[in-house]
């Protein structure tokens, strides 16, 4: 089933009009959030960031989080998801092509969910990552349709057979295409700030919780690519990928090439989150 706007509807019945600004502009947000055995996770703190995405770009929500939150249990309800995503957008609606904004057009909603197991592999062996120029634009912390500078990103990582592109403005690692990134030296946590260059992700925010209860110092400074490539562990965080060592980048070997210690430790506290869900 699909939610599109205020109906629950058969994905193969719904039609776009190409002229919906999320097709022609990207004039829009979204949000992934992922189930374990048929409990959405940190669903609230996903819509609260998705009703700030939509006021940062001056856009309404159709709904309330709480009509939203809902709305998205009855949905991975009637597919009976157990394990997977839910994936919801929010358009500025339809309206004849003009960038300004539209006088009267209403909001698209779409909602639908994905079924995919928990990338195990990836999380137990790590993964590898290359380094790319951040072109994003400036307002990285809205979750927003446009995701070309993403996209274009992460499909360098894929040339060079590796799984996730750390992207770097200025010298400073910012964050991953669709991540964000950690560094551990001398037993200390490494992130870049939470300001309009990156996602302030919410897996991100979770293990700034965890380090803090295990007592593991968090540094949100900027810092650049020798300093990463000479630190003990590298991990990324996010929604689907969870916290995942990275052991290699740019063909450099992280550490000892495996997970490393600390990695683990915040793994094992946020696999002990997801089974008390
Ligand atoms: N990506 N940074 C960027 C640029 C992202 O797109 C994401 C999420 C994150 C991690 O945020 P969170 O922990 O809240 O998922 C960081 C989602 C999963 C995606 O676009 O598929």
């Amino acid at each position: 089933m699909l939610l599109f706007n205020d109906q629950f509807i058969n994905r193969s019945h719904i039609s776009i009009d190409p002229e919906d600004r999320a097709y022609q502009f990207g004039d829009g947000v979204y949000e992934v959030i992922r189930v374990y055995e048929g409990k959405p996770f940190l669903l609230k703190e996903h819509l609260e960031r998705l009703q700030r995405s939509a006021q940062e770009i001056r856009l309404s929500l159709p709904y309330s989080i709480e009509q939203l939150e809902q709305k998205l249990v009855e949905l991975a309800k009637s597919d009976q998801l157990v394990h997977g995503n839910i994936y919801i957008q929010v358009s500025r609606g339809v309206a004849p092509r003009y960038h300004g904004f539209p006088k009267n057009a209403q909001p698209t909603l779409i909602a639908y969910t994905q079924k995919n197991a928990r990338p195990m592999k990836e999380l137990t062996e790590g993964v590898t990552a290359i380094t790319t120029e951040d072109i994003r634009w400036l307002r990285c912390d809205i979750k927003s349709l446009n995701l070309l500078g993403a996209v274009l990103a992460k499909q360098t990582a894929l040339d060079h057979h590796c799984h996730e592109a750390i992207l770097i403005r200025d010298g400073i690692i910012t964050e991953g295409s669709s991540t964000n990134i950690f560094v551990v030296k001398d037993q200390q946590l490494y992130t870049h700030p939470a300001n309009h260059l990156i996602l302030h992700g919410i897996t991100r925010q979770v293990t700034i919780e965890i380090a803090e209860k295990l007592q593991i110092p968090v540094n949100e400074v900027p810092f650049d690519q020798p300093f990463l490539l000479s630190s003990d562990e590298v991990f990324l965080t996010s929604t689907t990928m969870e916290i995942c060592p990275i052991i290699k980048v740019d063909q450099q070997v992280i550490g000892d090439g495996k997970p490393g210690k600390i990695t683990r430790q915040l793994q094992e506290e946020f696999e002990q989150k997801i089974n008390s869900l």
